[in-house]
């Protein structure tokens, strides 16, 4: 049963709000040594991003009974190493991009080797957070974390998505590209909302890696699709890069058309496994349903 009077909207804003304030204390202060490359983090981090990991991780421990208090470092950790690996990609011997959320990207706006640290920098300070909680779970929520990022995680699909710039890639392999370079810090960020709850059943976790399998998808496929379809202000990044740079993409594998019913029945099936639940389950309805309908 959902919460007739629950609105997302109300609910996302709050969190949003406030996941920037604990980045804002977590991150170090710009006159804080090195200067520039705490500026430089804090240009990275702070002040733009949709935030729709630290809402997972906010949804998933509302689901598993955990206070908001409790998610604070994993919802800020999962920010930063997405924010780490934005700083990356944009980087010229990745995708050579050099407008992020609306503002020049940070290789841009410093220098590349600047933006090499950030990253550096941000993915360390990820672990430091969930590791300084000292909680019974933050050994857990750091291997899962750990997990999410490396090889078998986003940068293993990032190392993938260069390798297979140009070629066509099968519907599988897209797939695994996309699950490993945009899902698994997806599944990561739900997951370890999950665990800052003092215990979190076998089954929770299991429907909760069923609907972030079907989110972190969904959520790359509508990436490509707004690539191909809207524009850079909109996006705040450069819009059709995708098909410049022939980027293996669900829009180039198939079509703008296949890819949106493929989010369509994503979406569907994400409600279907969620219908058992009740109103505790209202944010990761209100996520998946964002994460689908997105303008941007
Ligand atoms: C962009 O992520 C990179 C992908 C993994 C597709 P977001 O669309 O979540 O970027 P921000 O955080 O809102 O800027
Ligand atoms: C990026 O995918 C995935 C990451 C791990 C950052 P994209 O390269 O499509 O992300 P955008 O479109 O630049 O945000
Ligand atoms: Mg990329
Ligand atoms: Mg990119
Ligand atoms: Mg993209």
């Amino acid at each position: 049963m959902t919460n007739p009077a629950f609105v997302f909207d109300h609910w996302a804003a709050a969190h949003q709000q406030h996941v920037e304030q604990v980045l804002a204390r977590i991150v170090p202060d710009e006159q804080a040594l090195p200067e520039r490359l705490h500026q430089a983090m804090r240009y990275a981090v702070l002040g733009g991003g949709k935030r729709v990991r630290a809402l997972l991780t906010y949804a998933g421990a509302e689901l598993a009974g955990s206070s908001r208090m409790a998610a604070d470092a994993s919802a800020a950790a999962v920010e930063l190493i997405h924010a780490f690996s934005l700083v990356h990609d944009d980087m010229p011997c990745m995708d050579d991009d050099d407008l992020r959320r609306g503002k020049p990207s940070c290789h841009k706006q410093y220098d590349d080797a600047t933006a090499l640290l950030v990253g550096d920098a941000l993915q360390s300070l990820a672990f430091e957070c969930i590791a300084e909680t000292q909680a019974p779970q933050a050994l857990k929520q750091v291997q899962v974390l750990a997990q999410a990022t490396g090889s078998r995680g986003m940068c293993g699909g990032q190392s993938v998505d260069l390798q297979s710039t140009g070629k066509r890639l099968s519907r599988h392999e897209l797939e695994t590209m996309h699950q490993y370079k945009t899902g698994a810090l997806i599944r990561a960020a739900t997951l370890l909302g999950a665990y800052a709850a003092p215990q979190t059943p076998p089954a929770l976790i299991h429907a909760l890696e069923h609907y972030s399998q079907h989110m972190g998808l969904a959520f790359q496929v509508v990436d490509d699709i707004l690539d191909a379809t809207a524009d850079t202000q909109t996006l705040g990044k450069t819009a059709g890069k995708d098909a410049l740079q022939e980027k293996s993409t669900y829009v180039s594998l198939l079509g703008l058309e296949e890819a949106k019913v493929l989010v369509n029945t994503l979406y569907e099936q994400t409600m279907q496994l969620l219908s058992g639940f009740d109103c505790k389950a209202d944010p990761l309805r209100g996520i998946a349903k964002f994460i689908c309908e997105r303008p941007f």
